[in-house]
C-alpha cells in the first residue's frame, strides 16, 4: 500500500430509522420497550443494522439485523453467529446472546450491550497486551470446543485455496516473487489444513473491529466464522491486521503473544492466509459490502511480505 492510512473496516450500515416498521416493532417486542435512542456502531462490514439501542427505561441492547435482499449470505451468517454464541460458556469474554428471530427476509440478534470502544488506531501496546491476554483466556475456555463444528483446516482446504485460485488467473496477476515461488506456495498452502488442527473453538476473525474494550476488560464479538483448530491460527490471522492498523509487525506480535507452534505449521497457515487475502481482494465486491476488498488487499500485502521474510525464498 502506498498510503499509510489503512482502509476503513466499515460496511454500509442501515440505521435504526431505516428499518422497515415491522422489523422495528419486532425488535422492540424482544427488547420489551420502545426504542428511544439508537447509536449505529463503528467497525464491521455487515450491510445491516449494528446499533446500541436504548429502550424507554434506560436498558441498552446491542442489535444486529440484516435482510437477505441486500446480501443473500448475511442472514445465514447471523444465524450461525447466534448458534455459536448461545453455546459459549458464560465465563467466556463474549457478550451474551439475549434473543434472535427471523421475520420475512430479516434476521435479528440481540446481545448484552458492552459500553466500551474498539481498540485505538494506531494500535497501542497496552491494549494489544490486553487483547492477547483476553484471547489466551478465551482459547483456554473454549478448549475442548463446546460445539461440534467444521474445522478451520477444512475451511482452509476448501473455501480458502487462494494460491490455487491465483494460479488460474491469466498471467500478469501476480508479483514476481509469487510467480517464481508459486509451486512452493501451493505446497505450503496444501499443508495448512493439517497444520491448523487442534481442539479449540477459534474465533477465526479476530481484528480490532471485532474486539471491544470496556475499562480493562476485553470482549470478542462477531462469531459467525468460529471453527475448530489450534489457538495459534487466531493469532496468525490477527497479526496482519495489527500491522496494517499501525501496530507491531506480525512476527513481533507472535513474539508478544509467545505463540508456540512449529515454524512449518505457522508458515503453512501464513501462506494460506496470504493466498486468501490476495485472491479474495481480486474478486468483485460482495453485494452491499463495497469496502472489504481494499481491506483484504492491504492485509494481503502485509501477509505476503511476512511470508517472504520467514521463508527467505528469493
Ligand atoms: N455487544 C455489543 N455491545 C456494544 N457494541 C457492540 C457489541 N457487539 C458489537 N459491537 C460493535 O458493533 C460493531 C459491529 O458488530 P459486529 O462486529 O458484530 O458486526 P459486523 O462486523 O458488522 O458483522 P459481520 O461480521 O456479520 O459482517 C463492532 O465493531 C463493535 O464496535
Ligand atoms: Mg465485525
Amino acid at each position: 500500500m502506498s498510503s499509510s492510512k489503512p482502509p476503513p473496516a466499515e460496511g454500509v450500515r442501515v440505521h435504526w430509522e431505516q428499518l422497515p416498521p415491522s422489523i422495528r416493532g419486532a425488535i422492540e417486542e424482544h427488547i420489551g420497550g420502545r426504542v428511544v435512542r439508537s447509536r449505529t456502531q463503528p467497525g464491521g462490514f455487515s450491510p445491516g443494522l449494528a446499533a446500541l439501542l436504548t429502550a424507554a427505561g434506560g436498558r441498552n441492547v446491542f442489535v444486529k439485523a440484516v435482510s437477505g435482499r441486500v446480501n443473500p449470505d448475511t442472514p445465514g451468517m447471523h444465524r450461525r453467529e447466534a448458534e455459536v454464541v448461545a453455546a459459549l460458556p458464560p465465563e467466556a469474554p463474549v457478550p451474551r446472546l439475549l434473543w434472535s428471530f427471523t421475520l420475512g427476509d430479516w434476521v435479528a440478534l440481540g446481545f448484552e450491550a458492552v459500553i466500551g470502544r474498539v481498540p485505538s488506531q494506531p494500535w497501542r501496546d497496552d491494549e494489544l497486551h490486553l487483547v492477547i491476554a483476553g484471547l489466551r483466556r478465551l482459547h483456554e475456555l473454549l478448549t475442548p470446543t463446546p460445539i461440534a463444528s467444521e474445522t478451520a483446516g477444512h475451511v482452509l482446504a476448501t473455501h480458502i485455496k487462494g494460491w490455487g485460485e491465483l494460479q488460474k488467473l491469466s498471467t500478469g496477476g501476480l508479483d514476481d516473487w509469487s510467480t517464481r515461488n508459486l509451486d512452493r506456495l501451493l505446497d505450503l498452502e496444501s499443508r495448512a489444513a493439517d497444520a491448523s488442527a487442534g481442539e479449540t473453538l477459534l474465533h477465526f476473525d479476530v481484528r480490532a473491529d471485532n474486539v471491544l474494550i470496556a475499562r480493562d476488560k476485553v470482549y470478542f464479538v462477531d462469531w459467525p466464522w468460529a471453527r475448530i483448530g489450534a489457538p495459534f491460527v487466531d493469532l496468525v490471522a490477527f497479526a496482519p491486521s495489527v500491522a496494517m492498523q499501525g501496530g507491531p509487525q506480525p512476527e513481533d506480535l507472535l513474539r508478544m503473544a509467545a505463540v508456540k507452534a512449529e515454524d512449518g505449521a505457522i508458515d503453512a497457515v501464513i501462506a494460506s492466509l496470504a493466498g486468501y487475502f490476495l485472491a479474495y481482494a481480486r474478486r468483485p465486491a460482495p453485494p452491499g459490502i463495497p469496502t472489504v476488498r481494499a481491506f483484504q488487499a492491504a492485509q494481503g500485502a502485509i501477509t505476503l511480505a511476512w511470508l517472504k521474510e520467514r521463508t527467505g525464498w528469493s
